[in-house]
């Protein structure tokens, strides 16, 4: 099988505690994986891991078939990525929702015109253009998670991490986001504790609990 992500063997501690010890995974091209847990079980933490912002991991994660061990070996990757955080609150770096948005695209080179023309269509999926010059400091924390997910989704990673991605959000922006998700032909890992969103999603599912991933 082609597979997009692979952990073999991954073990992770923190100060306190083993998170998880020798862990599998593979994530196949183009599949969807949904990772469900207690709180505190080291969803997240394992998210990061494989988004490339924690290294002090033993075991082997390897995207796309190539082993990375630091930081340096990730960048190559960077760009094929996208990375939803739990938590959106620092993640923004613009002060208007169509700024931000569009501000990967500007960064990879993109002219102005045409990110914008992109970020306009993107907000119209999504269903948030009328946030489009909202401050997004100003916004509840459902609107800023679907603002992330769009600035996200518009650069069109080959690899989706998405932890929680609906927690904040109501029935309608959920069924937005099951709808958009489906049509997409990525891999993806989804963290989320929401079961009925997940089966909609993710045909894959497994639970981490007690140090392991266990397939339900
Ligand atoms: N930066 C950190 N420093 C120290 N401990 C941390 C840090 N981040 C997380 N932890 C601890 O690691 C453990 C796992 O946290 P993690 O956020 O991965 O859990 P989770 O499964 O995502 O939980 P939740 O469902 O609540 O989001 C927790 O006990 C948490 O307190
Ligand atoms: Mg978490």
């Amino acid at each position: 099988m082609s597979c997009s992500i692979t952990l073999k063997k991954l073990s992770y501690k923190n100060e306190a505690n083993e998170l998880f010890k020798n862990i599998d995974l593979n994530v196949g091209h183009e599949e969807k994986v949904a990772i469900i847990g207690a709180n505190g079980a080291g969803k997240s933490t394992l998210l990061k891991i494989i988004a490339g912002l924690n290294f002090c991991f033993e075991g082997e994660l390897q995207l796309f078939h190539n082993p990375i061990k630091n930081k340096k070996e990730y960048e190559k990757f960077r760009s094929d990525v996208g990375y939803l955080p739990q938590d959106v609150n620092d993640y923004f770096l613009c002060p208007t929702v169509i700024e931000d948005v569009m501000f990967n695209l500007r960064a990879k080179g993109e002219a102005k015109e045409e990110a914008y023309h992109k970020a306009i269509l993107m907000l119209e999926e999504l269903g948030i253009s009328h946030l489009k010059d909202r401050i997004i400091y100003e916004l509840s924390g459902g609107e800023q998670k679907i603002v992330a997910l769009a600035g996200i989704l518009i650069t069109k990673p080959k690899i989706l991490l998405l932890d929680e991605p609906t927690n904040a959000l109501d029935t309608q922006a959920e069924n937005r986001i099951i709808e958009i998700l489906n049509s997409i032909k990525k891999s993806m890992i989804i963290v989320s504790h929401h079961k009925s969103f997940i089966d909609k999603l993710a045909p894959t599912i497994y639970n981490l609990s007690c140090n392991e991933l266990e397939l339900i």
